[in-house]
């Protein structure tokens, strides 16, 4: 049946599935119109046959801050040991992590479905390999070359095997990855303006991309979804509003039977773990011939490859693909396209290459193809010696086999979707949303071992996914947060409409940044990944992560987990007052301290009005160039220059602040503003690039202009946007109080006390403040609406969220790196999704034209 919204129904029984076609795609105006059976479920492997995945929700209790991990293992064990950890294999996975994957040391690596890791033994292997074979390249005829081909043709034949498919049905062509198979389709897929390109919403970007092929050469793109009709028996089909570049597309021609169309999905999804029921193969390809054009299949395995690959005796895909590093972690660079016999013949390659060509003339258009599917479609010499790697890549799998890896890997997703299920807030608000649950009964076959989600705090509002990230990267814990190159995963999983999407593109918000939340919805979603060599203790830190850092627990239980607040009943209140003032003229580099100095309508007078900038437009940090900070910088305002030296330049520099600079003027952006600065002459620029080991030049903010861009839509980015600002990340001044200060160093050292050595202290100066306070109780400054220092007003603009800059510490001229005071920050300090450490501070300018602030001057907050 047609509904309104061009949904259609699908039902039958399997057996009757052609009989069950009512109607067919007769034209391009007409929609699909196409019934088949409820999924049926034959997979041999263990995930397609267990439809409830094991989620029962509540059964577990989840309180691991109190739960030891012993007693939880067992727990674990107890409903999954059967298919944890690899019994029946050589090595146990405890066997396994200890010997093969040493280099993990404490780390937690949750991003399998991002890249898998390879094993130290399959690394030796490796090495061994090609250190004691000579490999030629293959297209010679020496003993060197025949070597190759030798190994090649066998890697061929895992391929196909890994895959059932036939060598007699199939080949496997070697590429540069999933994406070059993929792009090797649409480049050569015979498209006509009768084609067209229908694929799953759930697509990775590298299969959208073919619909540019598919609508350049005039032929339609269609985009589907498949949903459960309300009897739960069938399945429709959602067919989106339907893509054309061309009018010939969209005329009601006759089909000819000549025209090839293509259906593109994933064996899983990459966002969510859901895997697609391989039915829709033989489903699309037994009915082609009822649809105009003949269908062709493309199956995406790059995800599902390396737990549950396709069966392709039972499930004739036309082209698969899949890269060898989801597989088994190395090598990166190469991939395979498989493709059937009869499906190669069609497509068609433009160009030849060495490789792909028998014989061609220089000078006139002639050239004669070699006749080989896989030699016409491998441009130039093939990544010989990578090929020769996947052998040991395969070892691993057969030695482990397909089936127990996805016993493994399915047994740690279910258990940690099962914890997250049964989080909860002590209030009983629910902390945890998964993604992809709700689809299982309609064209999936299961979920892999991918858990997909968002978080919730407790009072209902969203954890943006970045923050989550944080926080597990300062607990040593690798995940994944964004939509994963899944723009239509992510929408349809968190509900994201058109409207919301342009208006987040509008906001400024791009693949990778941290505009997690925008309009109170999460942009994207955070996903932990299992992998083979995935332990219980891996999930279990990521769990205990989520419960000690996002769950509001009963405060009985919070009181003995964090301790108060070192200076509490111990606080002196004698009065406020200024400690330090620091300026830092360059962005980035060291700054020097002063008893007192002159404010200007910039904050501090030549407070970051300099900035270093590499050849390619980036402007340079800390964050990127750690020894920065060595660049030491002092200002004499009697004699007008700016003093800079560096460990690294034997000559220091001297720049007049009154200097005519050299090179011409230009407008650059800088966090969300436009400045317009000017450059110096070679010699600085080359004393620069020298200091910072990079070439870069240095700008100087022009005090003639300074204009907001952008800003409304950027406020995320910058904080002050009233006044002009120097080259600061948000505000003009940055205050920190020495309370505060000793309040997180007490923290930072709980518990390690008589531990000589391992004591951590941070100073003030870590935060890189302009102004230093002392004398009250810490976080004091957090209430404040504003402050006095003498006769000048500041008004406060909130905290200053920090990030990863605050852990790297300087060491007798080393760069250190840490996860404190980040993370102990971050159990404490957290705020709507950032760890507010000291407060922003705008400088109210008066009718005085010249005011200094002076150390030991009183301050005056206003609350
Ligand atoms: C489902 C899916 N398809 C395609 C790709 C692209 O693979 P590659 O980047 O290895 O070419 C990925 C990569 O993450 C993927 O997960």
């Amino acid at each position: 049946m047609l509904h309104n919204n061009g949904v259609k129904n699908m039902s039958s029984k399997l057996s009757q599935r052609r009989e069950d076609i009512v109607s067919t795609y007769r034209s391009r105006r007409q929609y699909l119109h196409w019934l088949f059976a409820p999924p049926r479920f034959e997979s041999f492997f263990f995930e397609a046959k267990d439809r409830t995945l094991g989620v029962h929700k509540n059964k577990m209790t989840m309180t691991p801050p109190i739960m030891n991990i012993d007693a939880a293992k067992d727990q674990f064990l107890k409903e999954f040991g059967e298919s944890y950890g690899y019994p029946d294999a050589p090595k146990n996975i405890d066997d396994i992590r200890a010997t093969e994957f040493k280099r993990l040391d404490g780390s937690v690596y949750l991003d399998h479905a991002g890249a898998t890791l390879y094993s130290e033994l399959q690394m030796e292997a490796i090495f061994k390999d090609l250190t004691s074979t000579v490999y030629g390249n293959p297209h010679s005829q020496s003993s060197s070359s025949l070597a190759t081909s030798d190994i090649i043709e066998d890697a061929r034949h895992q391929v196909l095997k890994l895959c059932n498919a036939s060598p007699k049905e199939y080949k496997c062509i070697f590429t540069a990855g999933a994406t070059a198979a993929l792009k090797l389709v649409g480049e050569a897929f015979p498209w006509s303006d009768q084609s067209t390109f229908m694929y799953t919403v759930e697509n990775h970007n590298s299969v959208l991309g073919i619909r540019e092929y598919a609508l350049n050469k005039g032929a339609s793109a269609l985009a589907v979804d498949f949903k459960e009709a309300a009897d739960s028996s069938s399945i429709n089909l959602v067919c989106h509003p339907k893509q054309n570049r061309s009018e010939a597309g969209v005329l009601d021609k006759q089909p000819t039977g000549e025209e090839y169309s293509l259906f593109a999905f994933p064996s899983e999804c990459n966002f969510s773990g859901l895997r697609f029921n391989l039915d829709l193969i033989n489903i699309i390809k037994e009915d082609s011939e009822k649809f105009s054009g003949n269908w062709m299949i493309l199956l995406d395995a790059a995800k599902g490859c390396s737990t549950d690959p396709p069966n392709l005796s039972a499930y004739k895909a036309d082209f698969v693909v899949m890269s060898f590093y989801k597989l088994f972690g190395y090598p990166t660079g190469l991939g395979a396209l498989i493709v059937r016999n009869e499906a190669a013949k069609l497509l068609k390659k433009t160009y030849f290459s060495g490789g792909t060509v028998a014989a061609s003339i220089a000078d006139i258009d002639f050239v004669k193809r070699r006749e080989g599917i896989e030699e016409s479609f491998e441009d130039g010499t093939i990544s010989f010696l990578n090929i020769a790697s996947i052998h040991h890549g395969f070892n691993i799998l057969n030695t482990l086999t397909l089936l127990s890896i996805s016993r493994h890997t399915s047994s740690l997703a279910k258990y940690t979707r099962n914890m997250l299920l049964a989080l909860k807030h002590a209030n009983g608000q629910e902390a945890c949303k998964i993604y992809g649950l709700e689809y299982l009964k309609a064209a999936y076959s299961g979920l892999g071992p991918v858990v997909s989600f968002n978080l919730k705090r407790a009072d209902g509002s969203w954890v943006g996914p970045r923050e989550v990230e944080k926080l597990a990267s300062l607990s040593g814990i690798q995940l994944r947060t964004g939509c994963f190159c899944n723009p239509g995963a992510c929408s349809k999983h968190l509900g994201l409409s058109h409207a919301d999407l342009l208006s987040n593109i509008e906001a400024g918000h791009v693949c990778w940044d941290d505009l997690d939340i925008l309009h109170g919805k999460p942009t994207g979603a955070v996903r932990v990944s299992f992998g083979y060599m995935s332990t219980f203790e891996d999930a279990w830190r990521f769990l205990n992560l989520i419960v000690s850092s996002f769950i509001k627990l009963p405060t009985s239980i919070l009181r003995s987990r964090f301790i108060q607040s070192a200076t509490e009943g111990d606080r002196t209140t004698t009065g406020h007052h200024l400690t330090s003032i620091v300026v830092y003229p360059i962005k980035s580099c060291a700054g020097f301290k002063v008893d007192s100095w002159p404010l200007s309508s910039t904050g501090l007078l030549y407070d970051r009005e300099w900035l270093l900038k590499s050849m390619n437009g980036e402007v340079l940090t800390q964050k990127k160039v750690p020894e920065m900070n060595f660049i030491g910088t002092n200002i004499d305002l009697e004699t007008g220059v700016l003093h800079v030296e560096s460990p690294r330049c034997k000559e220091k520099l001297q720049i007049e602040l009154k200097s005519n600079l050299s090179v011409a003027v230009e407008e650059i952006n800088v966090h969300a503003q436009r400045y317009e600065v000017m450059g110096y002459e070679e010699k600085i620029d080359t004393w620069f690039s020298n200091a910072v080991g990079r070439p870069c030049y240095l700008l100087r903010s022009s005090s003639r202009n300074c204009t907001l861009f952008n800003r409304s839509k950027n406020t995320s980015i910058c904080r002050d946007i009233e006044t002009r600002l120097n080259f600061v990340n948000e505000a003009q001044l940055l205050l920190i109080s020495e309370e505060s200060v000793s309040d997180l160093n007490h923290r930072l050292n709980s518990g390690k006390e008589g531990s000589v050595g391992l004591l951590v202290e941070v100073d003030a100066m870590r935060f890189r403040p302009n102004l230093v306070i002392s004398g009250d109780a810490p976080y004091a400054e957090d209430s404040w609406s504003g402050l006095k220092i003498g006769k000048n007003h500041f008004m406060s603009l909130g905290g200053c969220n920090r990030c990863q800059m605050i852990n790297l510490s300087y060491q007798a001229g080393e760069v250190e790196r840490s996860n404190e005071p980040l993370a102990t920050l971050a159990a404490y300090r957290r705020a709507k999704g950032k760890i507010l450490f000291g407060i922003l501070l705008r400088y109210e300018i008066g009718e005085e034209i010249s005011s200094w602030l002076q150390v030991g001057q009183k301050v005056y907050p206003e609350i």
